[in-house]
C-alpha cells in the first residue's frame, strides 16, 4: 500500500474507515477548530435557513484529512437535508451527471468530492445546472442531435478539492462560498483527541494527548489514526493509560518524528538535501526519486513541509530551508535558502 492509497484515498482499510465514520463530528457545533470557516457557515446556512431557501454552493479546499467530508455532511444534516455523494473520477460522461441531477429533490446536497478530477463535459453541465438549474440532454449524434432541456431542483453544491489551484475558473466563479481549510492548531488537534478519545473510551492524560497532536501533521485524520495505534501500544506493552512517554515511544515506532514527520515527508527530505543539494528541483524529478506519483508528493507531503518552514516552493523548483537540513542532522550550505544572514 502506498502513501497515496494510506492518505488520499479511505482505502485504509475497514476498521479505520469505520472508525473515521464513526468519529465524524455530525454538527458545525461539534466540529473543532477552522473558526473563520466555521463562523462564515454558519451565517450562510442560517440566513438559507431563514428565507428558506436553498444556500449558495460551496467549495472548499485543503490537503487531505482535515475535515472536507465532514462538513459536507455538517451541511446537509444543517440544513435538514438529504445529502447526495459522488466524486470527480465517478463522473466520467456527461450522463454519469446528468443521470444524478436529473433526479436531485428540491433542496437536496449534492457532495462531489474530488472535484478537480471531473471530465471536461461533465463540468460544462455542471455550470448549467448551477447557475440555471437546468441541463441540456443531449439527444442522438452528429448533425441530427438535439438538446433537450430539463429542468433540475433547485439544490446545493458541495465541492471539494485538495488542489484548488486545478479548477477552471468559470467553475470556481460559481461557487458562492468557498472555505479555505488550514492544518489545525495543536491545541485544536488535542479537542479533537480528547473528544475521539472519549468516544473510543480510551484515557487520554492530557500529556499524552498534547504529544499526539505535536506529531499529527497539523490534521485531525492522522491525530484520530495516531491515537489508535498508540493505544494498541498503550495496552499491550503498558497498561493502557497514554502518558506522554508512552505516546512518544509507540509514535517513534511508527516512525513519525518529533515534528510530525512521517516517512513520505522525510523521503522527500532526504531526497531533495542528499540528491540534489537541497534543490532547486522540480516536482516530476523529486517525484521520480522518491518513487512515488507529483500527484502525492505534491498533495500529500508539500503542503505540510511548506508550512514547517521546511520546503519553499520557487519558480525554479523546491527548495529545501536551513531548518530542513538541520531538521535531518545535517549541516546546511552556506548559501542555502532561506538561511539567517550573519553578516
Ligand atoms: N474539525 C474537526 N473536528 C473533529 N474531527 C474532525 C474535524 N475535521 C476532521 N475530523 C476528523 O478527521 C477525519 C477526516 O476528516 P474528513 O472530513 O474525512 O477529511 P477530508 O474529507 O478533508 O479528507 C474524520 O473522521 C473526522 O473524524
Ligand atoms: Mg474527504
Amino acid at each position: 500500500m502506498g502513501f497515496e492509497r494510506e492518505m488520499l484515498s479511505p482505502a485504509a482499510g475497514g476498521d479505520d474507515l469505520q472508525v473515521e465514520a464513526a468519529l465524524r463530528p455530525k454538527r458545525l457545533s461539534e466540529f473543532i477548530g477552522q473558526a473563520r470557516v466555521r463562523e462564515q457557515l454558519s451565517l450562510v446556512l442560517e440566513s438559507a435557513l431563514r428565507r428558506q431557501r436553498p444556500p449558495d454552493h460551496v467549495l472548499m479546499s485543503g490537503s487531505p484529512g482535515l475535515g472536507k467530508t465532514t462538513l459536507a455532511m455538517i451541511i446537509a444534516a444543517e440544513l435538514n437535508a438529504p445529502l447526495r455523494v459522488t466524486s470527480g473520477p465517478a463522473l466520467e460522461r456527461a450522463g454519469d451527471l446528468a443521470a444524478i441531477l436529473s433526479t436531485l429533490t428540491e433542496g437536496e446536497v449534492l457532495f462531489i468530492d474530488e472535484i478537480h478530477r471531473m471530465a471536461r463535459p461533465a463540468e460544462e453541465m455542471l455550470y448549467l445546472a448551477m447557475e440555471d438549474f437546468r441541463v441540456d440532454i443531449v439527444v442522438g449524434k452528429g448533425p441530427g442531435a438535439t438538446a433537450i432541456p430539463l429542468d433540475v431542483a433547485p439544490f446545493t453544491l458541495v465541492g471539494a478539492t485538495t488542489r484548488a489551484g486545478l479548477l477552471p475558473a468559470p467553475l470556481r466563479d460559481r461557487f458562492g462560498f468557498t472555505a479555505h481549510m488550514d492544518f489545525y492548531e495543536v491545541a485544536e488537534l488535542e479537542q479533537v483527541l480528547q473528544r475521539s478519545a472519549g468516544l473510543l473510551g480510551v484515557t487520554l492524560p492530557a500529556d499524552g494527548a498534547l504529544e499526539i497532536a505535536r506529531r499529527s501533521r497539523g490534521t485531525p485524520r492522522i491525530a484520530n489514526r495516531l491515537l489508535r495505534r498508540v493505544r494498541d501500544f498503550a495496552d499491550v506493552r503498558a497498561d493502557g493509560v497514554i502518558n506522554r512517554e508512552i505516546a512518544s515511544a509507540a509514535l517513534n515506532l511508527y516512525e513519525v518524528d518529533a515534528e510530525g514527520l512521517d516517512r513520505l515527508d522525510r523521503a522527500v527530505l532526504g531526497a531533495l538535501l542528499k540528491n540534489f543539494g537541497g534543490g532547486p528541483v522540480g516536482l516530476s524529478t523529486l517525484a521520480v526519486a522518491v518513487g512515488e506519483e507529483p500527484e502525492t508528493v505534491e498533495v500529500v507531503a508539500e503542503p505540510f513541509l511548506v508550512r514547517q518552514g521546511l520546503l519553499a516552493r520557487t519558480p525554479r523548483g523546491r527548495v529545501a530551508t536551513a531548518a530542513a537540513w538541520i531538521h535531518l542532522g545535517m549541516t546546511p550550505p552556506p548559501d542555502v535558502f532561506g538561511a539567517p544572514d550573519f553578516t
